[in-house]
């Protein structure tokens, strides 16, 4: 599997596929159907700094072709990560991912402050969590907002800075180059889109925070789009990810600029399809004489 072998900011991955924030738990819950150690990373559910219940309600909607999910972040808190679910995901020997998310910079430093003092690969901040009501998605709208949190944990982080851009910012490719500027060492895109489901019997909405983040194939092609865009314009390495379900799916954005890309909400659908797109990739780069998957990288 060399050819896949990946470097995605510091870090060397044994293939450019990583299991997405919230989608995967911290890793144990996949366990009986693979190896986590055969991915190239895992991302942890999003951390705040203090417990969050997450929201009252129906947390989960299937539509024809994506999933609306308003979850709000449901976590134990940074302090009880580290102490209970770090150590586990550090056993899976793969990439460790921290997904942060926060309502305000002061919460978002002092988890980055804490995170200082752990052994994980690289942190993905998330300026993007649609379905919190207050701060979270605000961070991930304006790119004057973008900027001043990403120079601020930037300034204080000891580990790489992967930003994670919401596809609902005014202007993904300006939201882009406001990160890079403000010192992010990688980009991750996208995170969910608003959407809203109505339940015409009860002639409410499906969620009691009315809105919902949509996610799944129905928007890979949108997201694609955005990974193409922001490739164009930026220098540093970009994870793809939104509605990817096959090897085809990954390699498309590969192809748009990803360095190494993440699975969603597939995990939901067929477990078994991280691997899948592992050994997708690895056949096509075999098949096409190719020493590196690396070679495929924005050649669109
Ligand atoms: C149930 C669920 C929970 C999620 N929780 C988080 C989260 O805590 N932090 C985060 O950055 N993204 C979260 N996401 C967004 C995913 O990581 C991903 O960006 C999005 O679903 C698009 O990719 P996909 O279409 O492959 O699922 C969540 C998505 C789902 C479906």
């Amino acid at each position: 599997m060399s050819r896949l072998k990946t470097k995605f900011m510091n870090t060397v991955m044994k293939n450019p596929v990583v299991v997405a924030s919230g989608t995967y738990g911290y890793g144990e819950e996949y366990v009986g159907y693979y190896d986590p150690a055969l991915l190239g990373g895992v991302c942890s559910k999003g951390i705040t700094r203090y417990p969050k219940p997450g929201n009252d309600g129906i947390r989960l909607w299937e539509t024809p072709s994506g999933l609306l999910n308003s979850i709000g972040l449901e976590n134990p808190g940074i302090e009880v990560f580290i102490e209970k679910h770090l150590k586990k995901m550090n056993s899976l020997n793969t990439a460790v991912i921290v997904n942060i998310g926060g309502n305000t910079i002061d919460e978002y430093l002092e988890s980055v402050e804490l995170l200082n003092g752990c052994n994980i690969d690289f942190i993905e901040l998330n300026i993007s969590c649609p379905n919190v009501k207050v701060g979270g998605m605000a961070f991930g709208i304006k790119a004057e907002s973008a900027a001043e949190v990403v120079s601020k944990v930037r300034k204080i982080s000891k580990h790489k800075i992967m930003v994670k851009l919401s596809p609902n910012a005014e202007n993904i490719v300006e939201m882009a180059k406001a990160c890079e500027d403000s010192g992010a060492d990688g980009l991750s895109l996208v995170n969910t889109f608003q959407g809203m489901a109505i339940d015409i019997d009860k002639k409410k909405t499906v969620f009691d925070n009315l809105y919902a983040g949509l996610s799944g194939p129905a928007i890979k092609p949108i997201a694609l789009r955005m990974v193409h865009q922001v490739y164009k314009n930026v220098n540093i390495p970009i994870m793809g990810l939104g509605g990817i379900s096959t090897w085809q799916d990954a390699l498309e954005f590969i192809m748009a600029g990803a360095t190494a890309i993440q699975i969603g909400t597939t995990n939901f659908i067929n477990p078994m399809a991280p691997i899948e797109i592992i050994q997708g990739l690895e056949k096509y780069c075999e098949e096409n004489n190719v020493e590196s998957i690396g070679e495929f990288v924005g050649v669109v």
